[in-house]
Parts: C-alpha cells; sequence; structure tokens
C-alpha cells in the first residue's frame, strides 16, 4: 500500500520517519512518503495524490481546502477539516488526537486557544468533546477567529474573540494555553514573558519540540508543558486503525518514541 503526508513546509514532518519504521517492524508491505504541495499547485496536485495513494495524511496549510476534493467522514464533517484521507473519503482524527494526549491532566477554563485554521477546529471540538466549554480565542486575522467562534457556539462553546496582539493583555484571563498555528516552528515567538505564563497549569503546543514558547512555559514554572507529540502519536493511532493497520500498540508505541523523541 501506499501512503504520503501532504502539507507545506513538510520539512519538520515526522511521520515519514516513524510510519516507514513501524511498517517495517511490524511486516506490512507499505510505504510512507512526504509530498510537499505549493499552494498555488494545490487543485492539480491533490488528483495525482487521490489516484496514486491508498491513503494520506494533510497537514498545514492544506486541512480546510482538501475537504473539497473528499467525500466528508461523519468528524471531518462536523468540525470542517480533514487530516487523514482513505479511499477517497476524508477523516478527522486530530481531535481525537487531542483528548486522549489530555488523559490524565486537568484543563482549566477559561482555555485561551491561538489560531483558526483547521488544528484549532479540531482542538475546539476536542475541548467540546471534553466538557470545556469556555473559550478565549485569538487569531492574527481577527475576522477568522470571529466566523469560527460563530460556527462552534453550536457546540455549546462560549468565546471571548480577540486579536493576537492582544495575546498579553487577556493571559491574566486564562487558565490554559493552547497554541495551534505553526508559530514557534521556525523558532517565531509570541511577545510575551515568562511571567505572562506563570499561573497557568497547562500550555500546550501543536509544534513539536523546544519551542520558544514552550522553553519559556518551562521557565514559569508551567506544571504541564505539552508539545505536539502526543497528540501526533494518538492521532496517528487513529490513522493506523482507519488504514486497517494497526496491529499492536506496543510496537507502534516503542517506533514512535524511538523516532520522535
Ligand atoms: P491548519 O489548517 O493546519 O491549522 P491553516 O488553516 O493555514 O493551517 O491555519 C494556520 C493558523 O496559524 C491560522 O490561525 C494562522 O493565522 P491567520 O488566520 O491569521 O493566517 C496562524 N498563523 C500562521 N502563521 C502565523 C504567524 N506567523 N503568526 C501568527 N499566526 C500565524
Amino acid at each position: 500500500m501506499k501512503f504520503c503526508i501532504i502539507g507545506y513546509p513538510l520539512k519538520h514532518s515526522l511521520s515519514p520517519a516513524f510510519y516507514n519504521r513501524y511498517f517495517d517492524a511490524a511486516g506490512i508491505k507499505a510505504t510512507y512518503e512526504a509530498v510537499e504541495i505549493y499552494p498555488e499547485e494545490f487543485e492539480e496536485k491533490i488528483h495525482q495524490i487521490l489516484e496514486e495513494y491508498d491513503g494520506f495524511n494533510v497537514t498545514i496549510p492544506y486541512k480546510e481546502r482538501v475537504l473539497g476534493f473528499v467525500k466528508p467522514g461523519k468528524n471531518a464533517e462536523v468540525i470542517q477539516a480533514v487530516n487523514c484521507v482513505f479511499e477517497g473519503v476524508g477523516y478527522n482524527t486530530d481531535w481525537k488526537g487531542f483528548v486522549d494526549s489530555l488523559e490524565g491532566v486537568e484543563l482549566g477554563e477559561p482555555v485561551l486557544v491561538v489560531g483558526a485554521g483547521g488544528a484549532s477546529r479540531a482542538i475546539l471540538y476536542g475541548l467540546h468533546r471534553m466538557g470545556k466549554n469556555r473559550v478565549i480565542l485569538l487569531n492574527r486575522t481577527f475576522e477568522r477567529a470571529l466566523k469560527l467562534a460563530k460556527y462552534f457556539e453550536r457546540f455549546g462553546l462560549s468565546f471571548e474573540v480577540r486579536g493576537l496582539n492582544e495575546l498579553r493583555e487577556v493571559l491574566p484571563k486564562a487558565l490554559s494555553f493552547i497554541n495551534t498555528t505553526s508559530v514557534g516552528l521556525k523558532g517565531e515567538r509570541f511577545s510575551i514573558f515568562p511571567e505572562d505564563l506563570s499561573h497557568l497549569e497547562v500550555v500546550y503546543d501543536v509544534v513539536y519540540g523546544g519551542t520558544p514558547l514552550q522553553k519559556m512555559a518551562e521557565k514559569a514554572g508551567v506544571r504541564h508543558v505539552i508539545d505536539g507529540r502526543p497528540m501526533l502519536y494518538f492521532q496517528a493511532v487513529e490513522n493506523l486503525k482507519i488504514w486497517g493497520l494497526f496491529r499492536s500498540e506496543e510496537l507502534f508505541m516503542r517506533v514512535f518514541e524511538e523516532v520522535a523523541s
């Protein structure tokens, strides 16, 4: 079988390494590639991808855009974002990855969420499923956050919507901070200081390993500083189940830890 991940940029993706290693270790005849697609080529390339691969993952910035080219599965339809495709059907497994990654961690409310893209959609849905309803939503493009808040109000979430430039001002009101954007991937930082984070119980960053935000949260003594790897792991478990290839949790966990630590 042939799998891949599509997105742009993909340099930092751990997915090809851990899926290929898992397929090898589990004796599954399958390959997993990284296919970078420039935004202007998306419409042309997505048809080729759908033809050529049995399944694929979707990451920044295509989780919403891909919806126009697949048949949405139940959760993808509700969340309006797709991160996993199999045989032409688009699924959302990010929300489950997010919820499972927080087992044993109490998310205090209100939860401050930065970002209004596909990852944010999955996380807002995950918050709803966890019964966390009070959200402060910030985004660089304010109107996009407003639109997202309006959509998710139907699930009973209540929002305060702000621009990202107001982050420092609203942080004191929040008990948890979730970054759903790519900020930090290339070392970018939010305009905040460690003392702005010291009252928080949880700082959750979908970017993996050692971003300025994570380092700052550790310095500030935040109890739970979580990077993108647990969510990556748990959404991958769901993807493998959809693809019919989840054979052994023990094996997959070992392979994932070897690749991602
Ligand atoms: P995905 O679907 O993977 O979440 P996306 O839909 O492109 O990707 O969304 C990316 C999110 O990261 C958006 O909230 C985006 O903010 P805008 O809506 O203003 O574009 C945010 N983002 C990306 N780069 C950013 C940056 N340098 N600073 C702040 N926010 C950024």
